[in-house]
């Protein structure tokens, strides 16, 4: 027999859900759509205001007056809703985070409250004000997972500092990029990470990054965070906060900022040029996440929810720092790696906890999936309620074994697609009122509309498949790339007008359920990272020995998508497999080991371009993929015998 295709949400959990009923979800997202306004003008009663907005929303996605605001007028502050109100309000005691440190045998598990939260927040709050940090200042944070980073990022959201978090996996040059676009003022980081029982040098990246920016650097303090003990070397600007913490007062006030005030900004690769810095404003973040973190994850306070991913990217933004935090729920904070000592470690973790809501990528359910039962089932998962997957479409192999091995058949899943851009989810089953198919990220969240269109831009009604628009606004959408409002105009509302464009493509099926079938631009998705294909292009070509570089995505059983790099070499350099090793090695070190090729191929006959000099990636990415057979057209290309020398030196 086979699978069935649909995954009826169960009675037992329909019964106490937020949203109970199919029916129930279509009456909630018809109101939300006809009275968008009235809608979200209640949500925000989720906040603690210090003063009420006069605009719920005032937005135009025409690209000659593209403008998106909410809550207008409005006053409050993200760190007080996050820590202060739940203390005030009596919930000091609840926990806010067990910390999982990497290797509990050596360090210590930690359990904090939201008053021990709020008192260290403050603290480091306290010592950013002292070191000369105002409103409106950047601070660029780049830290392991530990208590300290998420205090960070409440830290400058108190006094009205604006934060950019780097992942701790992004090399010196990638930091010194981001820094640089952004104008830091300060930085905030640890002596080193841990994870998997290794050390990561982050001082020292940091370190390197400003020496490689030399005079263009504006920063002038950075904060060292003594987490491992670990030597550092140091510098007049450096300040070790546990010797700042000495002087620094206990108490510091939150900052009034105004609704449309930036929070945050967060780089993310697009499919050209450098990343770009998304910028998110105050309230209509918290309001969207934290709404999202309750509807989605039909979240209750006694729920133990753990989010996996790093606070370096947009989901440990999202469903950690703010959503959970907001709403004073309680959170598993994770400083290692899921395979670590050995790929039990999730389950054993949530046996430790008791885990109620799991979030995580598919690429890790494929890894755990591939090591096999027994790592699960030897651990305790009858706490599991919901199970939720982000960052890439799921196949439906590995949606099945997390529904069955992982979640005994119990547990709905919910597939949340969306993007550093959106701030939080946008299409998701509810768990009580959406059945799920597997692979699926079905039905828009209260307030969105999708829209598939044509490659011309028509819109298509009922079964049908295209690219993926947004036609209006919702709260938590960014509002621009920081310093560079004309690059968020081009990129997201100029090629088709007056709606949002995700660079997706999706299908809709006959029951209206939305399909992601992935980026129909240039940016590959290694392990539910964004990748662009032009920033590994330029790594590349920064080395000596090559003249030019293409880079496509290939599909991977894991990751779901790999990084192929076709290279041709300037005139004096051999290509042997030394070189080879070298290049990739050395597309790390400029970006990060996300980046690095897993295949690259000398191109030595040179790439396929049409007459006009263009490179044509879809024969590129059919050699990469072995579909000889189907690279079809190769007329306009200047000297179509490049194809075959391609097919032969395949890797
Ligand atoms: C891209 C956004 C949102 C946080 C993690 C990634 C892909 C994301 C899904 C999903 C299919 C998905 C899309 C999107 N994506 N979630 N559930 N199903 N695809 O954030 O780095 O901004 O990447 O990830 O292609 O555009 P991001």
């Amino acid at each position: 027999m086979s699978a069935p295709d649909l995954y009826p949400a169960s009675d037992a959990f329909r019964q106490n859900a937020r949203v109970g009923s199919r029916e129930a979800y279509d009456e909630m997202y018809r109101r939300s759509v006809e009275d968008n306004e009235g809608f979200w003008a209640e949500q925000a009663d989720r906040l603690d205001w210090i003063e009420p907005f006069d605009t719920v929303k005032d937005v135009s996605f025409d690209a000659d007056d593209l403008h998106i605001r909410w809550y207008v007028g409005g006053k409050l502050n993200a760190c007080y809703n996050a820590l202060d109100r739940h203390v005030e309000e009596g919930r000091g005691d609840r926990v806010a985070f067990y910390f999982e440190p990497d290797d509990p045998k050596k360090e210590e598990r930690r359990q904090i409250t939201y008053a021990e939260a709020l008192a260290e927040t403050q603290r480091m709050a306290s010592v950013l004000k002292d070191l000369g940090v105002q409103k409106g200042d950047r601070v660029t944070i780049y830290m392991p997972m530990i208590p300290e980073a998420v205090y960070a990022m409440q830290a400058c959201a108190r006094i009205g500092a604006i934060f950019s978090v780097i992942f701790g996996g992004f090399s010196p040059e990638a930091i010194a990029g981001r820094i640089r676009d952004a104008a830091s003022d300060f930085v905030i980081t640890a002596d080193q990470g841990r994870r998997g029982g290794k050390t990561i040098a982050l001082k020292a990246n940091v370190d390197a990054a400003l020496k490689r920016l030399g005079e263009d650097s504006e920063v002038r303090h950075v904060l060292v965070v003594r987490n491992t003990g670990g030597n550092v070397t140091w510098d007049d600007r450096d300040v070790w906060y546990h010797e700042a913490t000495r002087s620094a007062s206990g108490a510091c006030p939150c900052e009034p900022m105004d609704a449309e005030d930036p929070l945050f900004i967060l780089y993310t690769s697009g499919s050209t040029g450098t990343p770009k810095g998304v910028v998110h404003t105050t309230a209509g973040y918290c309001v969207y996440t934290s709404l999202t973190h309750e509807i989605t994850f039909d979240w209750r306070e006694d729920d133990v929810f753990w989010c996996s991913a790093d606070v370096g990217w947009i989901t440990g933004h999202s469903y950690i720092a703010f959503g959970p935090m907001i709403n004073g729920a309680t959170q598993v904070l994770f400083e290692g790696v899921p395979t670590f000592p050995d790929a039990g470690r999730v389950w054993d973790v949530v046996e430790q906890y008791g885990v109620t809501l799991f979030y995580t990528a598919p690429t890790l359910i494929r890894a755990l999936m591939a090591q096999g039962d027994d790592f699960v089932t030897r651990h305790d998962r009858s706490s599991l309620r919901v199970l939720g997957t982000v960052g890439e479409p799921i196949n439906p192999e590995a949606w099945r074994w997390y529904h069955e091995v992982v979640g005994e058949g119990r547990c709905p899943i919910v597939d949340t697609w969306w993007q550093t851009e959106t701030g939080g989810h946008m299409l998701t089953p509810l768990p009580g009122a959406i059945d799920q198919k597997p692979g699926a990220a079905t039905v828009p969240f209260f307030g969105i509309q999708p829209q598939v269109l044509d490659a011309e831009g028509k819109v298509l009604e009922g079964e049908a498949e295209g690219l993926l628009v947004i036609a209006d606004s919702w709260p938590g959408q960014a509002r621009t790339v920081y310093e560079n409002h004309e690059r968020f105009k081009n990129t997201y509302f100029t090629a088709y007008p007056g709606t949002y464009f995700t660079g997706d493509g999706c299908r809709r099926d006959a029951d209206g359920y939305y399909w992601i079938t992935g980026r129909v631009d240039d940016v590959i998705n290694v392990s539910g990272h964004r990748m662009g294909t032009a920033e590994v292009e330029s790594a590349l070509v920064l080395h000596d020995a090559v003249a030019e570089a293409a880079v496509v995505g290939v599909p991977h059983p894991i990751k779901g998508q790999t990084i192929y790099a076709y290279v041709t070499l300037a005139a004096d350099a051999t290509p042997n497999e030394d070189l080879r090793a070298e290049l990739r090695q050395h597309v790390r070190k400029v970006i990060g080991p996300i980046a690095t090729p897993e295949f690259l191929q000398f191109a030595i006959a040179g790439l396929p371009k049409t007459r006009s000099g263009k490179i044509m990636r879809r024969i590129l990415r059919k050699v990469a993929t072995g579909e000889h057979d189907s690279i079809g057209d190769t007329s306009t290309l200047a000297d179509p015998e490049v194809v075959d020398k391609l097919i032969t030196g395949r890797r």
